[in-house]
């Protein structure tokens, strides 16, 4: 198991510290897991690590750091639609997943501190599992990111900077301290460990229903949760799990959808965008830096992206929680932007949405 770089190829140790290449091009993870087989999953492990032998762990570290991530229930919403509820997580999004392998691979190679900037939701992931790894935390957000995400991350006792202005400049204040202090990056988007956590999403669907839903709604800002989900999806049809791929409903905002444009305008790299605000902060993203990546698997795999009408947003969530379920508005993306796909393309059934984000976490 190595790195290798994305833009030059080189290869490097998955212990090195360097963020990305020399070349500035991002790490993927050179790592081919055996055929997916259920009978291989480790039903004494309760939690997303049970799915250890497929993942791509450098160490056995995350024994001690694991709070029990994943294992999220599917809930029938009506007769069209099936939920995950991805928010029942130790901090309450999605982002456990990925973080708990990134930090257990910090502890495993013996990073004292680290710094990531993020929404929110990365942040209280990350700044959770080094308070439970004992490794000390820095995190930058976006001004505007919901206060409790906030309290969270301080509550951990992570130090939590607020940028002022966009998601995207706080991400480059964040990379200038990494650049210029060397400190270790547990980025999301540029750690390829993050990648073998997302994963475990589509294998725990395929363990609990033992099938894949016809489509899947995936919000896409950087994308940990969709590029982890294509890599699954890729494993399971290799193992002849699934003979069909699923199709993929990718949602971004009307104000910030550099991938939607890139796949209308057919563009190989993300279309070049000016954000303006949302009330889903989640995937207000304009430059993911993963783009190309997420463009070459939604061609590969005839992904379809949607806008989540803003105005619409509120009202879903609404719907939502008059059902009992309360999520946050980024998620609330994830459910307007299927009644938009409805509106457009019919009525659309045995479909899995994410639940990727707890109510409580916007509310102010
Ligand atoms: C609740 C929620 N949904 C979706 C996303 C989008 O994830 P990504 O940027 O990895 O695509 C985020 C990211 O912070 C989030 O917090
Ligand atoms: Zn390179």
């Amino acid at each position: 198991m190595e790195f290798v770089c994305s833009v030059c190829q080189k290869r490097e140790s998955v212990i090195t510290r360097k963020p990305k290449c020399d070349c500035g091009g991002l790490w993927k993870l050179d790592f081919t897991p055996p055929r997916f087989d259920l009978d291989k999953v480790d039903k004494t492990e309760w939690s997303m690590f049970r799915y250890h032998p497929f993942m791509g762990l450098y160490s056995d570290a995350w024994r001690d750091i694991s709070m029990g991530e994943g294992m999220t229930p599917i809930v029938r919403l009506d007769e069209n639609v099936l939920l995950k509820m991805d928010y029942f997580m130790p901090t309450l999004s999605f982002k456990d997943r990925g973080a708990a392998v990134v930090v257990a691979h910090a502890k495993a190679i013996g990073v004292d501190k680290v710094v990531q900037d993020s929404s929110g939701n990365a942040g209280n992931a990350v700044a959770a599992y080094c308070a439970r790894a004992g490794i000390g935390c820095e995190i930058f957000v976006p001004e505007g990111t919901s206060p409790k995400k906030i309290d969270m991350i301080r509550a951990h006792g992570a130090t939590c900077t607020v940028v002022p202005g966009s998601r995207d400049h706080c991400a480059d204040v964040c990379r200038a301290k990494v650049d210029q202090e060397g400190a270790y990056y547990a980025n999301h988007v540029y750690n390829p460990f993050f990648y073998e956590g997302t994963k475990t999403y589509i294998y725990e669907v395929y363990e609990q229903l033992r099938r894949i839903p016809a489509n899947l709604v995936i919000p896409v800002g950087n994308g940990t949760l969709f590029l982890g989900a294509m890599k699954a999806l890729e494993e399971l049809e290799a193992a002849g799990c699934i003979d069909t791929f699923p199709q993929i409903i990718a949602l971004q905002t009307e104000t910030c959808d550099p991938l939607l444009q890139a796949m209308e305008q057919g563009l190989d790299e993300p279309a070049h965008i000016t954000p303006t605000p949302t009330i889903a902060e989640g995937i207000a993203i304009g430059r993911p830096m993963r783009g190309k990546e997420i463009l070459a698997y939604a061609k590969k795999h005839g992904v379809r992206f949607v806008h989540a009408p803003e105005d619409r947003i509120l009202e879903a969530r609404a719907a939502l929680a008059g059902k009992g379920v309360y999520i946050e508005h980024t998620t609330a993306a994830n459910y307007a932007a299927y009644r938009r796909y409805c509106e457009l393309c019919g009525p659309t059934p045995d479909t899995l949405i994410t639940m990727c984000g707890a109510g409580l976490k916007s509310d102010h």
